[in-house]
This record gives C-alpha cells, sequence and structure tokens, in this order.
C-alpha cells in the first residue's frame, strides 16, 4: 500500500466526522448532529463532492456520504474538517449494511453519484440501483423521500429507468444530458471525481430522481428474467 494512503487510513481513525463501521448509530445520528434536521444520504460517495457541496448548499440539513473505502472518505472528511462544516459526516461501510445503521424513517432523500455501473449482466445485482438496494433503502428512508441518480453511464441510466417502470417507482425527474439544461438545480451543477475522469465517454450527464412505492408488488424473478434479455430491453427504451 502507498505511504499516502497508509497515512490517509491512520488520520482517518482520528477524525470526529468519520464513523467507521459504527456501532449503535440506529436512531442516534441526531444526537451526532445535535439536532433534529432532516438526514439525507449520498451512497457511493468516493471523495463526497456531494456530501460537502449539499451541506454547504444546505446548512439546513445534515448528510452523510457512504462509501467502503476509507482513503477516499477522508478528501471528503478532511475538507469538512477544514471548513468547519458541521452538518456533512461520513460513514464507511458496505450499502449492503446500510440499515444496520439507520431506523426505519430515519433517512430523507439519497444520492446515488456516478456509481460503479456494474456492465456484466451477473454482476447486475451490485447495480446500486437494483430492486435488491432499493428495498434496503426503503426500509430506512421516509416515505416519499427523493432518490436522485447522477451517472454518465447509458446503462445504468436505462437500467434504472426499467426498474422504475418495472416496479411501479414514482418518476419525479428524467434527465438524459443534464449540462443541456438551462436554469438547472444548482443541485446537478456539483462535479465529482469520477464524472471529471469521464470514464464512460458517453459525452452525457444523465440524471433522474424518483420515489419508492409503498409496497414492490412485482416479481423479482420475472424482472432477473427479463434482463437477460437486457440489451434487447434497453434498446428499445432507448427508441422510446
Ligand atoms: C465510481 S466511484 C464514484 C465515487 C464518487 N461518487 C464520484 O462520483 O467521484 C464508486 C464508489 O462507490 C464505492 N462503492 C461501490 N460499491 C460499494 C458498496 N457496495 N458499498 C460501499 N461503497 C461502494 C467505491 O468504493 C467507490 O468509491
Amino acid at each position: 500500500m502507498g505511504q499516502k494512503k497508509l497515512l490517509r487510513f491512520k488520520e482517518i481513525n482520528s477524525f470526529k466526522n468519520v464513523l467507521q463501521y459504527p456501532n449503535n448509530m440506529r436512531g442516534q445520528w441526531k444526537y451526532f448532529f445535535k439536532n433534529n434536521h432532516p438526514i439525507n444520504l449520498e451512497l457511493a460517495c468516493g471523495k463526497g463532492e456531494y456530501t460537502v457541496g449539499l451541506a454547504l448548499m444546505h446548512p439546513e440539513k445534515n448528510y452523510i456520504g457512504v462509501d467502503i473505502k476509507g482513503n477516499r472518505l477522508w478528501a471528503g472528511a478532511k475538507k469538512c474538517l477544514d471548513k468547519n462544516i458541521t452538518n456533512a459526516a461520513f460513514l464507511r461501510t458496505q450499502i449492503g449494511k446500510i440499515n444496520d445503521y439507520f431506523e426505519p424513517c430515519e433517512v430523507h432523500e439519497i444520492w446515488i453519484t456516478f456509481p460503479d455501473p456494474q456492465l456484466r449482466k451477473s454482476k447486475a445485482n451490485k447495480r446500486l440501483t437494483h430492486p435488491k438496494f432499493l428495498r434496503l433503502y426503503k426500509q430506512i428512508q421516509k416515505p416519499g423521500g427523493l432518490i436522485h441518480l447522477k451517472t454518465d453511464s447509458p446503462d445504468l441510466y436505462y437500467f434504472t429507468k426499467l426498474v422504475i417502470d418495472y416496479y411501479g417507482l414514482n418518476m419525479i425527474s428524467d434527465i438524459d444530458n443534464v449540462y443541456k439544461i438551462k436554469n438547472l438545480m444548482p443541485e446537478l451543477n456539483i462535479s465529482t471525481h469520477y464524472e471529471n475522469l469521464d470514464i464512460a465517454k458517453s459525452k452525457s450527464v444523465f440524471y433522474l430522481c424518483f420515489t419508492l412505492p409503498e409496497v414492490f408488488s412485482a416479481d423479482d424473478e420475472i424482472f432477473s428474467n427479463s434482463l437477460k434479455n437486457e440489451e434487447l430491453n434497453l434498446n428499445e427504451t432507448r427508441t422510446n
């Protein structure tokens, strides 16, 4: 492991705004932030550009960036400490374990920013907008809470649209090229490390905003089977 990484791992242990696999945080975040302000998550936050940017934009809300990689969280956490941003924190854990850290209705909005698109079909259930994950979010999110996805991956965008359609989620906003929009909401102007890397080379940044339904009534098996024809489905959606 590189020297810089090692140093960051050591430093992050002393950061009071980073919680690494903490015990007993369910229902406790209001005591951590010392207020009752709404709690919003940035999942797959990496260096936490959204956590920091949104916290600055909305001092009346709290933000928690979640990622498994401590050396990436270090960057956002350090920025918050240096700038004395007290309405942001970072949680190091697997997103698959997210409901170990929040109690029902403790979370308001969820941002998912440039997550790994997991392009291989066999990895579809690792996509952070797969129904497997959405069910976890449902356990901790207030009914009607917004979920925002910002991605440069057309595949993840069209996959998520399929999920929204198939599971009857409520679409709030669907933008297939964020930076072509005039009067863009300022939240969408925050750019991230991975956005700037432009790995997908898609020349577009996609945005979806949706809410979860009361129940996920659709059949996962049928959905999984239809993913076997994903290519076909995605192409169909693209031409609609
Ligand atoms: C492509 S990066 C995006 C980081 C950041 N949002 C950005 O736009 O620069 C994806 C991030 O998701 C994290 N990640 C992927 N799967 C995860 C999981 N299941 N649990 C926690 N973090 C995860 C990775 O560690 C990585 O930092």
